[in-house]
Protein backbone atom coordinates (compact mmCIF):
# COMPACT_ATOMS: atom_id res chain seq x y z
CA UNK A 1 0.00 0.00 0.00
CA UNK A 2 2.94 2.32 -0.96
CA UNK A 3 1.08 5.92 -1.62
CA UNK A 4 3.45 6.43 -4.46
CA UNK A 5 1.35 3.13 -5.90
CA UNK A 6 -2.03 4.55 -5.70
CA UNK A 7 -3.78 7.06 -6.62
CA UNK A 8 -3.83 10.10 -4.39
CA UNK A 9 -7.37 11.32 -3.59
CA UNK A 10 -6.83 15.32 -2.93
CA UNK A 11 -9.94 17.51 -2.43
CA UNK A 12 -9.86 21.00 -1.17
CA UNK A 13 -13.03 21.04 0.73
CA UNK A 14 -16.71 20.45 -0.31
CA UNK A 15 -18.51 21.70 -3.45
CA UNK A 16 -21.35 22.95 -2.13
CA UNK A 17 -20.93 25.76 0.44
CA UNK A 18 -21.56 24.36 3.51
CA UNK A 19 -18.35 23.59 5.26
CA UNK A 20 -17.68 19.11 5.53
CA UNK A 21 -17.51 18.09 9.07
CA UNK A 22 -14.73 15.75 9.66
CA UNK A 23 -17.30 12.41 9.81
CA UNK A 24 -18.20 13.73 6.50
CA UNK A 25 -14.61 14.05 5.63
CA UNK A 26 -13.39 10.69 6.27
CA UNK A 27 -16.77 8.91 5.13
CA UNK A 28 -16.37 10.27 1.65
CA UNK A 29 -12.53 8.31 1.96
CA UNK A 30 -13.49 5.49 3.27
CA UNK A 31 -15.09 3.35 0.38
CA UNK A 32 -12.23 3.80 -2.14
CA UNK A 33 -9.68 2.19 0.72
CA UNK A 34 -11.46 -0.10 1.73
CA UNK A 35 -11.65 -0.83 -1.86
CA UNK A 36 -8.20 -0.59 -1.99
CA UNK A 37 -7.65 -3.25 0.84
CA UNK A 38 -10.45 -5.65 -0.65
CA UNK A 39 -8.23 -5.81 -3.76
CA UNK A 40 -4.64 -6.21 -1.62
CA UNK A 41 -6.62 -9.52 -0.17
CA UNK A 42 -8.63 -10.74 -3.06
CA UNK A 43 -5.57 -10.44 -5.82
CA UNK A 44 -2.77 -10.16 -3.75
CA UNK A 45 -3.13 -11.80 -0.60
CA UNK A 46 -0.05 -14.16 -1.08
CA UNK A 47 2.32 -12.25 -3.06
CA UNK A 48 5.46 -11.61 -1.37
CA UNK A 49 6.62 -7.71 -0.84
CA UNK A 50 9.77 -8.51 1.11
CA UNK A 51 12.42 -11.03 1.59
CA UNK A 52 12.50 -11.61 5.45
CA UNK A 53 16.03 -11.99 6.52
CA UNK A 54 17.81 -12.79 9.88
CA UNK A 55 18.48 -9.19 10.15
CA UNK A 56 15.42 -8.08 9.83
CA UNK A 57 14.78 -10.15 12.70
CA UNK A 58 17.41 -9.80 15.12
CA UNK A 59 17.88 -6.20 14.19
CA UNK A 60 14.38 -5.21 16.33
CA UNK A 61 12.14 -5.38 12.81
CA UNK A 62 14.16 -3.10 10.97
CA UNK A 63 13.73 -3.10 7.39
CA UNK A 64 10.74 -4.95 7.62
CA UNK A 65 7.59 -3.15 5.92
CA UNK A 66 4.93 -5.16 8.09
CA UNK A 67 2.85 -2.49 9.55
CA UNK A 68 -0.39 -1.00 7.53
CA UNK A 69 -0.19 3.32 8.47
CA UNK A 70 -2.58 4.89 6.40
CA UNK A 71 -1.87 8.50 7.39
CA UNK A 72 1.94 8.80 6.56
CA UNK A 73 5.46 7.13 5.50
CA UNK A 74 8.50 7.69 6.87
CA UNK A 75 11.81 6.55 5.07
CA UNK A 76 15.36 7.22 5.33
CA UNK A 77 14.68 10.77 3.51
CA UNK A 78 11.84 11.67 5.98
CA UNK A 79 8.14 11.25 6.80
CA UNK A 80 5.42 12.20 3.61
CA UNK A 81 1.64 12.73 5.32
CA UNK A 82 0.00 11.30 2.59
CA UNK A 83 2.75 11.74 0.21
CA UNK A 84 3.31 14.94 1.09
CA UNK A 85 5.80 16.55 3.10
CA UNK A 86 6.23 19.04 5.71
CA UNK A 87 7.43 21.98 3.16
CA UNK A 88 4.53 21.10 0.92
CA UNK A 89 1.91 20.97 3.80
CA UNK A 90 3.77 24.18 4.68
CA UNK A 91 2.05 25.71 1.58
CA UNK A 92 -0.71 23.92 1.53
CA UNK A 93 -2.29 23.64 4.90
CA UNK A 94 -4.19 26.63 6.18
CA UNK A 95 -2.88 28.45 9.14
CA UNK A 96 -4.73 29.59 12.22
CA UNK A 97 -5.97 33.32 12.37
CA UNK A 98 -2.62 35.40 12.62
CA UNK A 99 -0.30 32.80 13.23
CA UNK A 100 3.04 31.86 11.08
CA UNK A 101 2.98 28.40 12.12
CA UNK A 102 1.45 25.25 10.76
CA UNK A 103 -1.63 24.74 12.67
CA UNK A 104 -2.16 21.35 14.41
CA UNK A 105 -5.76 20.99 13.71
CA UNK A 106 -5.30 21.61 10.11
CA UNK A 107 -2.75 19.01 10.07
CA UNK A 108 -4.57 16.75 12.05
CA UNK A 109 -7.56 17.35 9.35
CA UNK A 110 -5.12 16.51 6.50
CA UNK A 111 -3.73 13.59 8.40
CA UNK A 112 -7.70 11.97 9.15
CA UNK A 113 -8.96 12.55 5.56
CA UNK A 114 -6.09 13.16 2.75
CA UNK A 115 -7.59 16.22 2.04
CA UNK A 116 -6.67 20.07 2.62
CA UNK A 117 -9.76 21.92 4.99
CA UNK A 118 -10.98 25.27 3.86
CA UNK A 119 -10.69 28.24 6.18
CA UNK A 120 -14.07 27.75 7.28
CA UNK A 121 -13.62 23.93 7.90
CA UNK A 122 -10.46 24.48 10.03
CA UNK A 123 -12.43 27.15 11.95
CA UNK A 124 -15.23 24.30 12.66
CA UNK A 125 -13.31 21.27 13.75
CA UNK A 126 -11.52 23.72 15.88
CA UNK A 127 -14.27 24.85 17.78
CA UNK A 128 -15.74 21.16 17.79
CA UNK A 129 -12.02 20.09 19.71
CA UNK A 130 -12.44 23.47 22.05
CA UNK A 131 -16.13 22.29 22.77
CA UNK A 132 -14.51 18.75 23.91
CA UNK A 133 -11.87 20.03 25.79
CA UNK A 134 -13.62 20.84 29.33
CA UNK A 135 -12.27 17.29 31.80
CA UNK A 136 -15.10 14.85 33.51
CA UNK A 137 -15.21 16.18 37.05
CA UNK A 138 -14.28 12.48 38.26
CA UNK A 139 -11.10 13.02 36.48
CA UNK A 140 -10.14 16.71 37.78
CA UNK A 141 -11.19 15.47 41.46
CA UNK A 142 -8.90 12.33 40.58
CA UNK A 143 -5.96 14.68 39.29
CA UNK A 144 -6.20 17.56 42.33
CA UNK A 145 -6.10 15.07 44.85
CA UNK A 146 -2.48 13.69 43.48
CA UNK A 147 0.76 14.03 45.45
CA UNK A 148 2.23 16.57 43.71
CA UNK A 149 5.99 14.79 44.07
CA UNK A 150 4.75 12.60 41.80
CA UNK A 151 6.17 13.58 38.72
CA UNK A 152 4.01 14.81 35.47
CA UNK A 153 4.39 11.44 33.37
CA UNK A 154 2.72 9.32 36.48
CA UNK A 155 0.23 12.33 36.44
CA UNK A 156 -0.68 11.75 33.07
CA UNK A 157 -0.70 8.35 32.87
CA UNK A 158 -3.06 7.65 35.87
CA UNK A 159 -5.03 10.55 34.53
CA UNK A 160 -5.31 8.56 31.42
CA UNK A 161 -6.37 5.63 33.03
CA UNK A 162 -9.45 7.50 34.99
CA UNK A 163 -10.53 8.97 31.88
CA UNK A 164 -10.60 5.51 29.91
CA UNK A 165 -14.44 4.73 31.84
CA UNK A 166 -15.12 7.68 29.30
CA UNK A 167 -15.15 5.99 26.17
CA UNK A 168 -17.39 5.68 24.16
CA UNK A 169 -16.35 3.17 22.24
CA UNK A 170 -16.09 0.80 24.93
CA UNK A 171 -19.88 2.36 25.76
CA UNK A 172 -20.64 0.92 22.00
CA UNK A 173 -18.64 -2.24 22.25
CA UNK A 174 -20.04 -3.33 25.60
CA UNK A 175 -23.31 -2.44 23.92
CA UNK A 176 -22.73 -5.09 20.60
CA UNK A 177 -21.92 -2.24 17.88
CA UNK A 178 -21.29 -3.80 15.03
CA UNK A 179 -17.69 -3.66 13.35
CA UNK A 180 -18.37 -1.77 10.47
CA UNK A 181 -19.73 1.30 13.07
CA UNK A 182 -16.59 1.33 15.06
CA UNK A 183 -14.56 3.65 13.51
CA UNK A 184 -17.70 6.06 14.50
CA UNK A 185 -17.06 5.27 17.86
CA UNK A 186 -13.44 5.57 17.84
CA UNK A 187 -13.77 8.87 16.40
CA UNK A 188 -15.77 10.37 19.03
CA UNK A 189 -13.31 9.15 21.31
CA UNK A 190 -10.77 10.30 19.09
CA UNK A 191 -12.22 13.87 18.89
CA UNK A 192 -12.41 13.89 22.83
CA UNK A 193 -9.23 12.58 23.63
CA UNK A 194 -7.96 15.01 21.72
CA UNK A 195 -9.38 18.25 23.04
CA UNK A 196 -9.30 16.57 26.55
CA UNK A 197 -5.64 15.57 26.63
CA UNK A 198 -4.04 19.80 26.40
CA UNK A 199 -6.55 20.84 29.19
CA UNK A 200 -5.24 17.16 31.13
CA UNK A 201 -1.73 18.29 30.92
CA UNK A 202 -2.27 21.82 31.77
CA UNK A 203 -4.13 20.89 34.35
CA UNK A 204 -1.36 18.45 35.63
CA UNK A 205 0.90 21.54 35.05
CA UNK A 206 -1.28 23.84 37.19
CA UNK A 207 -1.64 21.46 40.17
CA UNK A 208 2.73 20.14 40.17
CA UNK A 209 4.28 23.52 39.28
CA UNK A 210 1.29 26.26 40.46
CA UNK A 211 -0.67 25.79 43.06
CA UNK A 212 -3.90 24.74 40.72
CA UNK A 213 -3.66 28.76 39.54
CA UNK A 214 -5.70 28.90 35.97
CA UNK A 215 -6.52 25.05 35.93
CA UNK A 216 -10.06 25.93 35.39
CA UNK A 217 -9.81 29.57 33.55
CA UNK A 218 -12.33 30.25 30.96
CA UNK A 219 -11.48 28.76 27.61
CA UNK A 220 -11.80 30.97 24.50
CA UNK A 221 -14.50 28.34 22.31
CA UNK A 222 -13.75 30.73 19.60
CA UNK A 223 -9.57 29.91 19.72
CA UNK A 224 -8.10 27.25 18.42
CA UNK A 225 -6.32 24.40 21.07
CA UNK A 226 -2.88 26.00 21.36
CA UNK A 227 -4.59 29.40 22.62
CA UNK A 228 -6.30 27.71 24.87
CA UNK A 229 -4.15 25.68 26.36
CA UNK A 230 -1.87 28.63 27.50
CA UNK A 231 -5.12 30.19 28.91
CA UNK A 232 -4.97 27.04 31.21
CA UNK A 233 -1.18 26.93 31.45
CA UNK A 234 -1.42 30.62 32.56
CA UNK A 235 0.18 32.37 29.57
CA UNK A 236 -2.75 33.18 27.02
CA UNK A 237 -0.63 36.78 25.99
CA UNK A 238 2.45 34.68 25.35
CA UNK A 239 1.92 34.91 21.55
CA UNK A 240 5.61 32.81 20.89
CA UNK A 241 4.48 30.00 23.84
CA UNK A 242 1.21 29.66 21.63
CA UNK A 243 2.84 29.71 18.91
CA UNK A 244 5.79 26.93 19.74
CA UNK A 245 2.70 24.88 20.88
CA UNK A 246 1.43 25.06 16.97
CA UNK A 247 4.70 24.42 15.84
CA UNK A 248 5.27 21.24 18.65
CA UNK A 249 2.21 19.46 18.00
CA UNK A 250 2.60 19.42 14.38
CA UNK A 251 6.00 18.15 14.20
CA UNK A 252 5.44 15.28 16.95
CA UNK A 253 2.04 14.40 15.26
CA UNK A 254 3.34 11.85 13.50
CA UNK A 255 6.15 9.64 12.31
CA UNK A 256 5.09 6.47 11.11
CA UNK A 257 5.70 2.91 13.27
CA UNK A 258 7.76 4.32 16.12
CA UNK A 259 8.17 3.05 19.40
CA UNK A 260 5.02 5.34 20.80
CA UNK A 261 2.93 5.12 18.05
CA UNK A 262 3.54 0.97 17.59
CA UNK A 263 3.27 0.74 21.22
CA UNK A 264 -0.74 2.11 20.91
CA UNK A 265 -1.56 0.59 17.65
CA UNK A 266 -1.01 -2.92 19.32
CA UNK A 267 -2.57 -1.98 22.20
CA UNK A 268 -5.38 -0.74 20.27
CA UNK A 269 -5.56 -3.00 18.21
CA UNK A 270 -6.68 -5.96 20.68
CA UNK A 271 -9.89 -3.12 20.83
CA UNK A 272 -8.56 -1.47 24.06
CA UNK A 273 -9.91 1.83 24.66
CA UNK A 274 -8.08 4.91 23.54
CA UNK A 275 -7.03 6.66 26.63
CA UNK A 276 -5.17 3.37 28.01
CA UNK A 277 -4.21 3.27 24.46
CA UNK A 278 -2.35 6.49 25.12
CA UNK A 279 -0.94 5.42 28.77
CA UNK A 280 0.77 2.81 26.98
CA UNK A 281 2.41 5.36 24.21
CA UNK A 282 3.40 7.56 27.03
CA UNK A 283 4.96 5.10 28.63
CA UNK A 284 6.72 3.35 25.53
CA UNK A 285 7.95 6.71 25.02
CA UNK A 286 9.63 7.59 28.38
CA UNK A 287 12.59 5.13 27.46
CA UNK A 288 15.42 6.94 26.97
CA UNK A 289 16.17 5.72 22.82
CA UNK A 290 12.76 7.24 22.33
CA UNK A 291 10.78 10.00 23.27
CA UNK A 292 12.72 10.33 26.36
CA UNK A 293 15.68 11.62 24.40
CA UNK A 294 14.05 15.01 24.39
CA UNK A 295 14.12 15.14 27.98
CA UNK A 296 17.80 13.85 28.05
CA UNK A 297 19.23 16.01 25.22
CA UNK A 298 17.97 19.66 27.34
CA UNK A 299 20.12 17.61 30.22
CA UNK A 300 22.73 16.82 27.90
CA UNK A 301 22.95 20.70 26.51
CA UNK A 302 22.88 22.16 29.58
CA UNK A 303 25.71 19.75 31.13
CA UNK A 304 27.67 20.78 27.96
CA UNK A 305 26.84 24.61 28.52
CA UNK A 306 27.75 24.38 32.07
CA UNK A 307 30.52 23.04 31.77
CA UNK A 308 32.02 25.28 28.42
CA UNK A 309 31.11 28.51 29.54
CA UNK A 310 29.29 31.20 27.67
CA UNK A 311 31.47 31.57 25.01
CA UNK A 312 33.46 28.08 23.97
CA UNK A 313 35.05 27.53 20.56
CA UNK A 314 34.88 24.93 18.60
CA UNK A 315 37.25 23.29 19.54
CA UNK A 316 36.20 23.32 23.55
CA UNK A 317 32.65 21.22 22.01
CA UNK A 318 34.57 19.03 20.14
CA UNK A 319 36.96 18.04 23.25
CA UNK A 320 33.66 17.77 25.23
CA UNK A 321 31.98 15.74 23.02
CA UNK A 322 34.84 13.34 21.91
CA UNK A 323 35.07 13.40 25.81
CA UNK A 324 31.33 11.76 25.89
CA UNK A 325 31.98 9.61 22.81
CA UNK A 326 35.25 8.30 24.47
CA UNK A 327 33.04 7.35 27.75
CA UNK A 328 30.56 5.15 26.00
CA UNK A 329 27.65 7.80 26.49
CA UNK A 330 24.73 7.88 24.37
CA UNK A 331 24.32 11.47 22.78
CA UNK A 332 20.86 12.23 23.09
CA UNK A 333 19.46 14.07 20.10
CA UNK A 334 21.75 12.22 17.44
CA UNK A 335 21.42 9.26 15.05
CA UNK A 336 17.72 7.92 13.88
CA UNK A 337 16.51 4.42 13.42
CA UNK A 338 15.46 4.76 10.15
CA UNK A 339 15.99 8.70 8.55
CA UNK A 340 19.48 8.83 6.65
CA UNK A 341 19.75 12.60 6.89
CA UNK A 342 19.53 15.34 9.47
CA UNK A 343 15.88 15.16 10.51
CA UNK A 344 14.00 17.44 8.48
CA UNK A 345 11.68 18.97 11.23
CA UNK A 346 14.57 20.55 12.95
CA UNK A 347 14.65 23.21 9.91
CA UNK A 348 11.35 24.58 11.10
CA UNK A 349 12.83 24.16 15.44
CA UNK A 350 16.03 26.19 13.86
CA UNK A 351 13.38 28.94 12.22
CA UNK A 352 11.26 29.29 14.89
CA UNK A 353 14.28 30.13 17.24
CA UNK A 354 15.36 32.37 14.32
CA UNK A 355 12.25 34.49 14.31
CA UNK A 356 11.23 34.46 17.82
CA UNK A 357 13.29 36.44 20.49
CA UNK A 358 14.01 34.06 23.13
CA UNK A 359 13.10 35.01 26.61
CA UNK A 360 15.05 36.75 29.43
CA UNK A 361 17.53 34.84 30.76
CA UNK A 362 15.30 35.24 34.37
CA UNK A 363 13.31 32.03 32.42
CA UNK A 364 16.33 30.04 34.35
CA UNK A 365 17.36 28.61 30.96
CA UNK A 366 20.54 30.06 30.17
CA UNK A 367 20.95 32.87 27.46
CA UNK A 368 23.75 31.02 25.03
CA UNK A 369 21.67 27.51 25.16
CA UNK A 370 19.82 27.61 21.96
CA UNK A 371 23.08 29.07 20.04
CA UNK A 372 25.42 26.63 21.54
CA UNK A 373 23.63 23.67 20.31
CA UNK A 374 22.85 24.66 16.57
CA UNK A 375 26.52 25.31 16.85
CA UNK A 376 27.19 21.72 18.40
CA UNK A 377 24.61 20.04 15.65
CA UNK A 378 27.20 21.25 12.77
CA UNK A 379 30.43 19.39 15.06
CA UNK A 380 28.88 16.58 16.10
CA UNK A 381 27.68 14.95 13.36
CA UNK A 382 32.09 14.17 11.85
CA UNK A 383 33.09 13.45 15.52
CA UNK A 384 30.32 10.56 15.41
CA UNK A 385 30.81 9.56 11.71
CA UNK A 386 34.94 9.31 12.79
CA UNK A 387 34.86 8.16 16.51
CA UNK A 388 31.87 6.16 16.16
CA UNK A 389 31.67 4.09 12.91
CA UNK A 390 28.68 2.12 13.97
CA UNK A 391 26.34 5.11 14.22
CA UNK A 392 24.60 4.65 10.88
CA UNK A 393 23.02 8.24 10.91
CA UNK A 394 25.49 11.07 12.85
CA UNK A 395 23.12 13.65 12.22
CA UNK A 396 20.74 15.59 14.72
CA UNK A 397 17.34 14.38 14.91
CA UNK A 398 14.54 16.65 16.29
CA UNK A 399 15.35 16.22 19.76
CA UNK A 400 18.52 17.69 19.35
CA UNK A 401 17.29 21.08 19.46
CA UNK A 402 13.12 21.10 20.07
CA UNK A 403 13.30 19.83 24.03
CA UNK A 404 15.99 22.74 24.90
CA UNK A 405 13.28 24.90 22.68
CA UNK A 406 10.99 24.47 24.51
CA UNK A 407 12.73 24.87 28.02
CA UNK A 408 13.85 28.15 26.51
CA UNK A 409 10.80 29.66 25.80
CA UNK A 410 9.66 28.11 29.70
CA UNK A 411 8.65 24.89 29.85
CA UNK A 412 10.15 22.65 32.52
CA UNK A 413 12.28 19.96 31.79
CA UNK A 414 9.86 17.10 33.71
CA UNK A 415 7.06 18.52 31.57
CA UNK A 416 8.64 18.53 28.41
CA UNK A 417 7.53 14.84 27.42
CA UNK A 418 3.94 15.30 28.38
CA UNK A 419 3.55 18.81 26.16
CA UNK A 420 5.44 16.54 23.14
CA UNK A 421 2.73 13.55 24.01
CA UNK A 422 -0.25 16.34 23.51
CA UNK A 423 0.61 15.92 19.58
CA UNK A 424 1.55 12.94 19.26
CA UNK A 425 -1.79 11.58 21.00
CA UNK A 426 -3.68 13.44 18.64
CA UNK A 427 -1.48 11.66 15.17
CA UNK A 428 -1.98 8.43 16.70
CA UNK A 429 -5.78 8.96 17.55
CA UNK A 430 -6.07 9.84 13.48
CA UNK A 431 -4.43 6.14 12.10
CA UNK A 432 -6.68 4.84 14.99
CA UNK A 433 -9.81 5.80 13.71
CA UNK A 434 -8.59 4.36 9.83
CA UNK A 435 -7.60 0.92 11.76
CA UNK A 436 -11.75 0.83 12.86
CA UNK A 437 -12.55 1.57 9.59
CA UNK A 438 -10.67 -0.83 7.65
CA UNK A 439 -11.30 -3.30 9.93
CA UNK A 440 -7.48 -4.26 10.70
CA UNK A 441 -7.05 -7.28 12.73
CA UNK A 442 -5.20 -7.98 16.39
CA UNK A 443 -1.73 -7.45 16.01
CA UNK A 444 -0.07 -11.02 16.67
CA UNK A 445 3.28 -11.97 14.72
CA UNK A 446 4.71 -15.18 15.01
CA UNK A 447 8.07 -15.21 17.41
CA UNK A 448 11.00 -17.49 16.63
CA UNK A 449 13.64 -18.40 19.30
CA UNK A 450 16.67 -18.16 17.39
CA UNK A 451 17.40 -22.22 17.64
CA UNK A 452 14.21 -21.64 15.28
CA UNK A 453 16.01 -19.78 13.08
CA UNK A 454 19.05 -21.65 12.67
CA UNK A 455 16.51 -24.87 11.86
CA UNK A 456 14.94 -23.00 9.22
CA UNK A 457 18.60 -21.89 7.80
CA UNK A 458 19.40 -25.45 7.59
CA UNK A 459 16.16 -26.76 6.28
CA UNK A 460 16.41 -24.08 3.37
CA UNK A 461 20.05 -24.76 2.83
C1 LIG B 1 17.65 6.70 17.68
C2 LIG B 1 18.50 5.47 17.98
C3 LIG B 1 17.84 4.70 19.12
C4 LIG B 1 18.53 4.56 16.74
O1 LIG B 1 19.15 3.38 17.11
P1 LIG B 1 19.70 2.37 16.02
O2 LIG B 1 18.69 2.17 14.94
O3 LIG B 1 20.19 1.18 16.73
O4 LIG B 1 20.91 3.22 15.42
P2 LIG B 1 22.22 2.69 14.71
O5 LIG B 1 21.92 1.47 13.89
O6 LIG B 1 22.85 3.84 14.04
O7 LIG B 1 23.12 2.24 15.97
C5 LIG B 1 24.36 1.61 15.77
C6 LIG B 1 25.15 1.73 17.04
O8 LIG B 1 25.44 3.12 17.29
C7 LIG B 1 25.00 3.50 18.58
N1 LIG B 1 24.43 4.83 18.55
C8 LIG B 1 23.43 5.24 17.75
N2 LIG B 1 23.13 6.53 18.04
C9 LIG B 1 23.95 6.90 19.04
C10 LIG B 1 24.09 8.10 19.78
N3 LIG B 1 23.32 9.16 19.57
N4 LIG B 1 25.03 8.16 20.75
C11 LIG B 1 25.83 7.08 20.99
N5 LIG B 1 25.72 5.90 20.34
C12 LIG B 1 24.78 5.84 19.38
C13 LIG B 1 23.90 2.51 18.92
O9 LIG B 1 23.69 2.41 20.32
C14 LIG B 1 24.41 1.24 18.29
O10 LIG B 1 25.39 0.69 19.17
P3 LIG B 1 25.45 -0.91 19.42
O11 LIG B 1 25.64 -1.51 18.06
O12 LIG B 1 26.59 -1.08 20.34
O13 LIG B 1 24.12 -1.27 20.02
C15 LIG B 1 19.96 5.87 18.33
O14 LIG B 1 20.51 6.61 17.28
C16 LIG B 1 20.05 6.65 19.62
O15 LIG B 1 20.11 6.03 20.70
N6 LIG B 1 20.04 8.02 19.56
C17 LIG B 1 20.04 8.82 20.76
C18 LIG B 1 18.64 8.87 21.33
C19 LIG B 1 17.72 9.73 20.48
O16 LIG B 1 18.07 10.84 20.10
N7 LIG B 1 16.51 9.22 20.24
C20 LIG B 1 15.47 9.98 19.52
C21 LIG B 1 15.37 9.54 18.12
S1 LIG B 1 14.20 10.50 17.21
Amino acid sequence: MSPSAMPLEFTTGSCDSRPRTLIEGIAARIPSRIKLATKLVAFHAKAPIHQLTVENILGGMRGAPSIVWEISETDSSGVKYHGRTLRQLEEDLPKWGNSKQLSPEAMLWYLYTASVPTQAELKQFAADLVSRCELPKDVTDFLDNLPVNLSPIVHMNMGLTVLAQHSKLMKALAKGARKEELWKFALEDALDATGRIPTLVARIHSNIYRQGCDRDATLDLSADLAQNFAIRMGRSCDINFVELTRLAWVLHQDHGANVSAHTMRLVSSALTDPYSTLSAGLIAGSGTLHAMAIHNSVDFNKNMTSALGPNPTDQDIENYVLKCIASGQILPGYGHAVLRVVDPRLEWIYRFVADHPAPLPESGVHPVLLELIQRANMIVPDLLRVHLPKIKNPAPNVDALSGSTMHTYGLDVDFILPFMACGRAMGFLAQSVWDKALGLPIERPLSITMDGLLAKLQSNA
